[in-house]
């Protein structure tokens, strides 16, 4: 019998790329059995682009500053994205809205991360606004991308404490650590079919996911490694 196609995917980033590295990484330790097809980045100085060719992938540079408008650069990102085929496209920190468009192409097959317990401080400044809210516990949400900002259904949480004294450098690392083993795993569960997309919900082992999602906090997650 021929063996079934690994499931692919394409990053989309801006910065950094240490959440592209952790996938990177996971597929690499045969955490996450998954291909990356391409990296996407609209910045030609993004860290994360060393890191994806350090790795031997594809990359490519779709910079905004070169497109007249939101739509002729989403549209540059959907020509590459409609040549690579992946099954799954994953934002990891990248930092563009996203038009219409763009969302709709690719419904259920686009997911985010952002730093908060969503529908908690969307936008940008989520460690300096947990931390100014006097929030007691703060984290990291990966979501299906929908065209309200940071608004789409959200498919697992990971939860960090908010200590006396902390300050936004020292919470952007405690999150970011959950945030790392957070992607990979969901993007396992997606290529394992074991998560998806049914009717605007997420929808896991046949279960409607609600309440935000998969709920972790620091280091309860080798049960869903194991499954
Ligand atoms: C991550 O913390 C991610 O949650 C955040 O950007 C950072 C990127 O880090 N994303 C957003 O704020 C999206 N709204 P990285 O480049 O090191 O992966």
């Amino acid at each position: 019998m021929p063996a079934s196609p690994t499931f692919s995917i394409a990053v989309l980033i801006s910065g950094n790329g240490s959440n592209l590295q952790a996938i990177i990484d996971a597929i690499k330790n045969n955490e996450l059995d998954a291909t990356i097809k391409l990296v996407i980045s609209n910045r030609q100085n993004a860290k994360g682009l060393d890191r994806a060719k350090e790795a031997g992938i594809p990359t490519l540079l779709v910079d905004h500053t070169l497109y007249l408008n939101r739509e002729e650069f989403d549209q540059a990102m959907l020509d590459a994205l409609t040549r690579y085929q992946p099954d799954l496209v994953v934002l990891a920190g990248f930092m563009r809205i996203l038009s219409a468009k763009f969302v709709s192409a690719l419904c259920g097959k686009l997911i985010n991360i952002h730093p908060s317990l969503l529908p908690l401080h969307k936008g940008t400044h989520t460690h300096k606004r947990a931390l100014e809210a006097n929030d007691s516990i703060h984290g990291c949400s990966i979501h299906y991308v929908t065209k309200e900002l940071d608004g789409g259904p959200v498919i697992a949480q990971s939860q960090v404490p908010i200590y006396p004294n902390d300050t936004e450098e020292l919470l952007a690392v405690r999150v970011q650590k959950e945030e790392h083993r957070l992607y990979p795993l969901c993007i396992g569960l997606i290529a394992k079919k074991k998560l998806e997309l049914v009717d605007g919900a997420p929808v896991l082992d046949k279960q409607p996911l609600t309440n935000g999602g998969i709920k972790f906090r620091q280091s309860n997650y080798d049960t869903y490694y194991l499954k």
